[in-house]
């Protein structure tokens, strides 16, 4: 093969953005998380990312961010087994642990490396691992990667698990793996029950609380807050760069497993470092979360509702939501693509989801109202969204 035809293999297929007309991928954005956003050079209002809680770019974690620049600079340049890991990495370590309530955690570069490399640390052939049909690409390429047994288990649904787990023998290990919020449809795991299942059939959960982490719980803490799991002994997994609004990814649970990944991990052990600017934003948003959540969270409560009700009014279908997502049921991906051109053309980002992100034939368009805005923009949100809904 000439090297021109091997480059011939990698095209992309952008009828679907020719023939609406919108291409809604890596939009450019000209600014921070602020009130408004500047994307593709427009002012907008930002219902795409998951700044959950609004502090992506807050003051006092642009400021943590900036000391720590100051004193440690941009970079240690080294992975954290060797020149990576700064007191700041200790410190947010355990932090994060007494955060989760969970012995031990370590962090990684992102939680997409996370997952990946923890499936393939702690199972292999003799193992099973059975995972709710809908969770992240970074779990399923971890579990896939780890060359198991893998049975998907239907959305949330315990029974279709308890079967499988009652056929399951003969097994080094099984694991459960599953998400707290399943963000594109903001359904939430009953993960109290598949713990409970787990320990019946001597199974290892594993939770991924990458959308749970600072949203759900009375205090933020996430799922296992949430729904009381007490003295968990599964695998906790969380990424940094939602809620906490940072960057990175965290793995919690028993010390020996922590230990284990932080010494034999390659995805861990062979890639950069976090740099100080990002672990000290986290520590300051952990910080903001301890004192303020109550207020953050009645604000993404009340807005996330606002959004539902005008979403109502403007004639759409939204997915039953129990998190502060609200998840537009599109159908077809020229829909899909259609709708989130006519928010993103009247000042609304949105994200819109085809497959394989969501079932074929089963679109969305999300949107998330950061606790950020202002009770104004929300009401200027709602009156575009139900002007939407009428075109
Ligand atoms: C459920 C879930 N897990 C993991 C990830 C990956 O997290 P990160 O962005 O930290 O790599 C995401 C991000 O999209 C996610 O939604």
């Amino acid at each position: 093969m000439t090297l021109r035809n091997f480059y011939n293999r990698f095209t992309v297929d952008k009828r679907l953005a020719e023939v609406t007309g919108h291409n809604p991928y890596y939009p450019i954005i000209n600014s921070g998380l602020n009130e408004k956003i500047v994307a593709n050079g427009h002012e907008m209002i930002d219902l795409a990312s998951n700044n959950y809680l609004g502090l992506a770019a807050d003051g006092r974690v642009k400021r943590a961010a900036v000391e720590a620049v100051e004193k440690y600079g941009v970079s240690l340049c080294g992975t954290p087994i060797a020149t990576g890991y700064i007191d700041l990495f200790q410190r947010l370590e355990e932090k994060l642990s007494s955060f989760v309530g969970l012995q031990e955690t370590v962090i990684f570069p992102s939680c997409y490396q996370a997952n990946n490399g923890l499936f393939n640390s702690i199972a292999g052939p003799q193992d099973l691992i059975v995972v709710d049909r809908f969770a992240h690409s970074s779990l399923i390429q971890g579990i896939k990667s780890a060359g198991c047994k893998i049975r998907p288990f239907l959305h949330n649904n315990l029974a279709h698990l308890e079967g499988i787990l009652q056929r399951s023998t003969g097994y080094r290990q099984v694991f459960v793996v599953t998400e707290s919020v399943f963000s594109t449809e903001g359904s939430i795991a009953p993960f109290k029950e598949i713990v409970e299942l787990c320990e019946t059939y001597h199974a290892m959960p594993v939770i991924d609380d990458s959308h749970g982490i600072g949203v759900l719980g009375k205090s933020g803490q996430g799922i296992l807050e949430e729904q009381a799991i007490e003295g968990y002994q599964g695998i906790y997994t969380a990424s940094l760069g939602k809620a906490i609004a940072n960057s990175g990814g965290m793995i919690s649970g028993d010390k020996r497993l922590i230990d284990y990944l932080k010494y034999y991990c390659s995805h861990l052990v062979y890639s950069t470092a976090l740099p100080p600017a990002v672990l000290a934003g986290t520590e300051a948003v952990l910080d903001i979360i301890q004192s303020e959540f109550g207020v953050i969270k009645n604000r993404m409560v009340t807005y996330q509702q606002e959004i539902y009700e005008s979403l109502v009014d403007g004639g759409f279908t939204v997915a039953p939501s129990e998190a502060p997502i609200n998840s537009i049921q599109c159908g077809s991906k020229e829909a899909t693509f259609i709708l989130a051109k006519k928010l993103y053309e009247k000042g609304i980002l949105s994200t819109p989801f085809i497959e394989p992100s969501v079932p074929l034939g089963e679109g969305r368009v999300r949107l998330i109202a950061g606790a950020n805005l202002t009770q104004d923009t929300i009401v200027e949100a709602t009156k575009i969204i139900k002007r939407v809904g009428c075109l």
